[in-house]
């Protein structure tokens, strides 16, 4: 299963979301691939910060040639991660077209709501004509989001309009994602944070139980 995660808005929560989505299918037994298709490679230097074993792979393909390659690099592994970029838009295109599955992060801002409109407009204008081929879903993932507020519900709410589901599962705003990401670790690997672990996990269930079929 190819799953990317875009969102022409920068610092939503790509990078983070990915990388812990990686990590967690791969600590569940998975083979997993990270594909950082920003030019600003912040998945990468994750990996370059990283004193542990990796526990997944991650290459960088930042030029809009990642619908042609995923084929052959699908092959032995059981999920693609693409962390998207933002603004690139035939990088994005690229990564729409390899996806089984599109995941926007959006913080619980009105700004991340209106912002929105340029990554469902792009995966409506490269899934429709690929239709015939393959189904490509999309979902919405709310991320840093205040504990005990709202706020969470409210963005639901408002992004309803774009006809794009939200998962039930939010991620919250926690120290422990940018501490561990500064050590190129994970927050389960750093076993810190039971409330972030717990959410990183439910998260990935969720995604796999509406959206696997492979
Ligand atoms: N749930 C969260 N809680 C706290 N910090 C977060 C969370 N998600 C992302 N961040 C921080 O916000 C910044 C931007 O996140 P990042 O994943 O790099 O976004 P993007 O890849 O969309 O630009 C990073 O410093 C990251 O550590
Ligand atoms: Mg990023």
């Amino acid at each position: 299963m190819i799953i990317s995660f875009l969102n022409q808005k920068g610092g939503v929560g790509k990078t983070t979301l990915s990388i812990h989505i990686a990590a967690q299918l791969s600590l569940s037994g998975h083979k997993v691939l990270l594909i950082d298709s920003d030019p600003q490679g912040s998945g990468l230097d994750w990996a370059a910060t990283r004193e542990k074993d990796p526990i997944f792979t991650t290459i960088s393909i930042d030029k809009p040639i990642i619908h042609k390659e995923i084929n052959s690099l699908k092959k032995g592994r059981d999920y693609i991660l693409i962390d998207g970029p933002p603004r690139v838009y035939d990088v994005a295109r690229s990564a729409i077209a390899a996806s089984d599955l599109v995941c926007i992060p959006v913080q619980p801002s009105p700004y991340d709501v209106w912002a929105a409109k340029e990554i469902v407009d792009l995966i409506k204008e490269v899934s429709v004509p690929l239709s015939e081929f393959k189904k490509i879903s999309s979902t919405f993932i709310i991320n840093r989001k205040i504990h005990n507020t709202a706020i969470g519900r409210d963005v639901v709410e408002a992004l309803k309009p774009y006809e794009t589901p939200a998962l039930d599962t939010h991620i919250c705003q926690r120290i422990s994602y940018a501490d561990s990401a500064s050590a190129g670790s994970t927050v389960m690997e750093d076993n810190k944070d039971q409330h972030a672990i717990e959410e990183i996990k439910k998260l990935t269930k969720e995604i796999l139980k509406k959206f696997d079929r492979s």
